[in-house]
């Protein structure tokens, strides 16, 4: 038997420690968090992907009353993002959540989901994703979105 064993590399910062970039998209992210569309959780989620060409794309989540017809603020930024900006990589992305109108202490991650579509992106752009996950005074990043989703299922296994 073998075995095999992960190390997650994740950074912490105060916000005044982060850099300029990730400054401006937890910003976005929290300003994007104001108009989402969230009357059954209470919960409005944002987020704010920076593309390669300089674009910043923002995305909150959108919910219904059939549940499972909502989307995440995530996907519904990084679909903007294929569907406006094809063939333009995601540099990085930043996460913020409001639990009935108050910021979360801890930083919000994003769900399975949103990480196996994260992935894509990924993968798409060829270029890794920083994931910017903000909480109140807590900001947690990553420097890839593998770093949240190893061992995933992508393309690799259609081919
Ligand atoms: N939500 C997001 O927008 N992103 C996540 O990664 C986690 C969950 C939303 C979905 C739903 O509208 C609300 O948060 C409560 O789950």
């Amino acid at each position: 038997m073998k075995e095999k064993r992960l190390v997650l590399r994740i950074q912490e910062y105060s916000y005044d420690e982060l850099d300029d970039e990730a400054r401006m998209l937890v910003e976005r992210a929290r300003a994007a968090a104001g108009d989402a569309y969230a009357p059954y959780s209470a919960f409005r989620v944002g987020a704010a992907l920076l593309l390669e060409n300089g674009e910043v794309i923002t995305g909150n989540n959108q919910e219904n009353a059939a549940y499972p017809s909502g989307l995440c603020a995530e996907r519904v930024a990084v679909f903007y993002a294929g569907a406006h900006y094809p063939g333009v990589a995601i540099v990085a992305l930043a996460l913020t959540a409001f639990r009935r109108d108050v910021i979360t202490d801890e930083p919000a991650y994003p769900c399975g989901a949103c990480r196996q579509v994260l992935l894509e992106a990924e993968n798409r752009g060829n270029r890794d994703i920083r994931l910017i996950m903000a909480g109140r005074n807590k900001v947690e990043t990553v420097s890839s979105v593998k770093e949240l989703l190893p061992v995933s299922f992508d393309k690799r296994f259609l081919e």
